[in-house]
């Protein structure tokens, strides 16, 4: 009897424990960039792939990181947009993480609030998911794109996290976007925090790292190709808080209207300039001509 009780609370303890790590699993969120996908080429690690946003497990049709025409540790989004037979071959995989290649700080997102800009972002859980087609002039439900709606999702309503498989991944939500200058300053040393900056999302190393440095390697700094060429490669990264980005990270269209005025500006004066100087030159020429006909 005792015997049977012991295999009970054995079995019990299993899945308790089973149950603790597979929670623990799903709440891990992995952002992989280019340079930390790489890694995932097949030959050391894993072979991963990322499509729209998301990175997947592609082991199996990887094999040794090659399918067909196309190799593994990379962004194939646009190849799996243009071929079928890629797009079927990776319908079914396992998503393993996010693939971040731009950050929005909540002023950046707020900009894609579908009124101003056709397109509708709203952020769950810091990722920036593309939702124009549901929240259709900005709005749904009463809720408004180009904000962070993780709590609102969370508590009001009636989804479930999956469903956000559905909508293609734009990027991350961070607090801050720091300067190359600006991240010097988290040096590490006295009290400063030690950041360093890796493919544009920056880590605070400060437990890892007191002093500020690792290897002969200074916090403070983008240790990008550093960090590709170490012994470990980049994708220890996936185990370090994430705390800013880069500022170049911010997405590029978020200034389009603004340098598409200034491109017109430009042309407008360049043309001003034309003209005046033109009408001068000419002025001058006639003049010439003119007192030229006087003379003669
Ligand atoms: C964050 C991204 C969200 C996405 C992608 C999304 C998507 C959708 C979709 C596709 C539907 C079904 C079509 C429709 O009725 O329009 C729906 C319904 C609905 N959504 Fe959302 N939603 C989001 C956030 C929210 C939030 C924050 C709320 C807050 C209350 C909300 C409340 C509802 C309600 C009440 C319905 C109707 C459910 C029903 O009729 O059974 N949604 N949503
Ligand atoms: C030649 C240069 C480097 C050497 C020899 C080196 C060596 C090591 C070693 C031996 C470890 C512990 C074992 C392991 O995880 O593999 C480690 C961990 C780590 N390294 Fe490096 N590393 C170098 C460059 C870098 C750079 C440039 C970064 C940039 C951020 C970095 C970030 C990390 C992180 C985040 C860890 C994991 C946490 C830790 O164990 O401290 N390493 N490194």
């Amino acid at each position: 009897m005792k015997k049977i009780k012991l295999i009970f609370q054995l079995l019990l303890t299993c899945l308790i424990l089973m149950s603790l790590i597979f929670v623990l699993q799903a709440e891990a969120a992995d952002y992989y960039t280019e340079v930390i996908l790489q890694e995932f080429d097949g030959s050391d690690n894993p072979a991963y792939i990322a499509n729209q946003g998301r990175v997947y497990d592609a082991n199996e049709v990887f094999e040794e990181g090659i399918y067909e025409d196309w190799e593994a540790g990379q962004n194939l989004t646009e190849e799996i947009a243009d071929n079928e037979e890629l797009a079927e071959a990776v319908a079914d995989l396992e998503s393993v993480g996010f693939y971040i290649d731009k950050v929005f700080t909540e002023e950046e997102l707020a900009k894609f609030d579908g009124e101003e800009r056709p397109e509708a972002y709203v952020a769950v859980e810091n990722i920036v998911y593309d939702v124009s087609d549901v929240f259709s002039g900005g709005e749904h439900r009463g809720y408004q794109a180009g904000s962070d709606l993780s709590e609102e999702f969370d508590q009001e309503s009636p989804h479930e996290e999956e469903m956000l498989a559905d909508y293609k991944v734009i990027g991350l939500l961070v607090d801050k976007t720091l300067s190359p200058a600006e991240l010097a300053e988290y040096d590490g040393e006295g009290d400063n925090d030690a950041y360093a900056a890796v493919d544009g999302l920056i880590y605070d190393m400060s437990e890892l790292w007191p002093e500020g440095e690792h290897y002969d390697y200074f916090a403070g700094e983008n240790l990008t190709t550093e960090i590709t060429n170490s012994p470990h490669g980049a994708e220890v990264m996936l185990d370090v808080g994430l705390t800013a980005a880069l500022t170049e990270m911010l997405p590029e269209s978020t200034d389009a209207p603004v340098d598409e005025e200034r491109g017109l500006l430009y042309i407008f004066i360049g043309i001003g300039v034309l003209a005046v100087v033109g009408s001068i030159a000419l002025g001058t020429h006639s003049f010439i001509f003119t007192l030229r006909g006087i003379d003669n």
